[in-house]
């Protein structure tokens, strides 16, 4: 049977529910190719297998940014991007973010999260109502990556709008005013990162040294361990991963929770299902949706050969509700175990913030339900129909 899909040509109903087209991809043509001469790839093993071996899979993304960018501002941030680089660049650069994720460093932020989710919480209760992604799930994550890199608390705000811009220009499919956008955004970011680490070089007693900014210019001080462009291009791309994602999480946290209220009981009966909870939240909406990946060599998946040079798509998406990895994989279930989702990648570029986002997600949903057991949507949510993040525009509840 073939199946007529193109992934740079979805129709609306795929954006709005990705996964009914998804199986059946995966059931009838599990590496599928674009109109564009790239593949789409669905199964739990292949996705994996891709993964495992960045030699052969490479993420280096020069020529694609190449064609899709030319020699803009854009083409340097996301080329320069730990993500979009391979070993032995890519080693060298994650082993200096290594000091900012140590057990100590996250067991720190434990109160700061916890003070700030109690602080949105005492509001929503104040008022009786939330929009959750702007009064809560925006909000916390854009504080704690900012916490981390070390962004002064009164410039957040520019933040956001950057990184909206610049994560946006990776859709498959773009207007020219992203693509404006996004270099501008680029520019901006960098002109301020330029600023505020002269900032801090002239004031160290302002900077921690667990600050990831703080980290990585001292790396560029010494001149050997990373350049002034990796050393910006890193702390952009940090902010922009660091919490986007995680806002949608815990949207979209909340938002399957009130669509089962059975498993809002089975959490508040057994408040140790907290973490499996995460666990199935970010497989069941993965936050972002779709990994690359370049074969550097022909290679075969799934019996099908990819011929080198060829762009992956890894639906992450797919793969989370493989039945021969998730039995009954439409079920939203928060007592799910095993539950080796991909929404945090796997191998050398895993995602290097999961344990941070994991401890924001379980104290979130943790004082969330259990301060307010009752909560409603008053509204349906608004997901917006975007093919490579996962993201839930408006979610508007109330207590009851
Ligand atoms: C729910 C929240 C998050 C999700 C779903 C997520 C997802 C991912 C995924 C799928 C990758 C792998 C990309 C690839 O292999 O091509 C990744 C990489 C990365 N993430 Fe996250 N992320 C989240 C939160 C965070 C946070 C909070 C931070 C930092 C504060 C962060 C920092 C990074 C970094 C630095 C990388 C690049 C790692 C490397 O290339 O070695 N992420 N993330």
């Amino acid at each position: 049977m073939s199946v007529r899909f193109d992934l740079q040509n979805v129709s609306e109903e795929y954006l709005a529910d990705p996964y009914r087209v998804l199986a059946e991809l995966r059931a009838h043509s599990p590496v599928h190719k674009n109109s564009d001469g790239t593949v789409v790839l669905t199964c739990y093993a292949d996705i994996v297998q891709t993964y495992r071996d960045p030699l052969i899979w490479s993420s280096d993304k020069q020529s694609v940014f190449n064609t899709k960018f030319g020699n803009t501002p854009l083409f340097e941030h996301h080329t320069n991007s730990i993500v979009f680089i391979d070993p032995p660049d890519h080693t060298r650069i994650r082993n200096l973010f290594q000091s900012a994720f140590t057990r100590k460093a996250l067991a720190a932020f434990v109160p700061r999260i916890t003070g700030l989710v109690d602080e949105y919480l005492d509001r929503f209760e104040d008022q009786g109502k939330m929009e959750v992604v702007e009064e809560f799930s925006f909000r916390l994550p854009i504080e704690v990556v900012c916490d981390l890199l070390g962004v002064p608390r009164q410039d957040r705000e520019l933040i956001r709008g950057w990184a909206n811009s610049i994560l946006t220009a990776l859709e498959p499919t773009l207007v020219p005013k992203q693509l404006d956008d996004g270099n501008q955004a680029v520019i901006d970011f960098k002109q301020y990162l330029r600023d505020l680490i002269a900032y801090k070089r002239a004031h160290p007693h302002d900077a921690h040294d667990t600050e990831v900014l703080t980290i990585l210019a001292d790396a560029e001080a010494d001149g050997k361990r990373l350049t002034e462009v990796e050393l910006l291009h890193q702390c952009i791309f940090m902010l922009n991963a660091g919490h986007e994602t995680s806002t949608n999480m815990i949207s979209h946290g909340i938002h399957e929770m009130l669509l089962n209220p059975d498993q809002i009981d089975l959490l508040s009966k057994s408040p140790d299902l907290i973490e499996p909870m995460v666990e199935e939240v970010l497989r069941y909406q993965a936050p972002i949706q779709i990994n690359n990946r370049q074969a550097k060599s022909d290679q075969i998946l799934s019996g099908v050969t990819i011929p080198e040079d060829t762009t992956v798509h890894m639906m992450i998406n797919a793969a989370n509700r493989d039945p021969s990895q998730f039995p009954n994989p439409d079920r939203f279930d928060i007592s799910r175990r095993p539950n080796r989702h991909l929404s945090f990648g796997l191998g050398v570029h895993i995602c290097a913030g999961n344990a941070l986002a994991r401890v924001e997600a379980q104290i979130a949903f943790q004082r969330l339900f259990q301060r307010f057991p009752k909560l409603g949507l008053t509204s349906p949510a608004v997901i917006a129909p975007r093919l490579r993040f996962r993201e839930v525009s408006s979610l508007h509840v109330c207590l009851t």
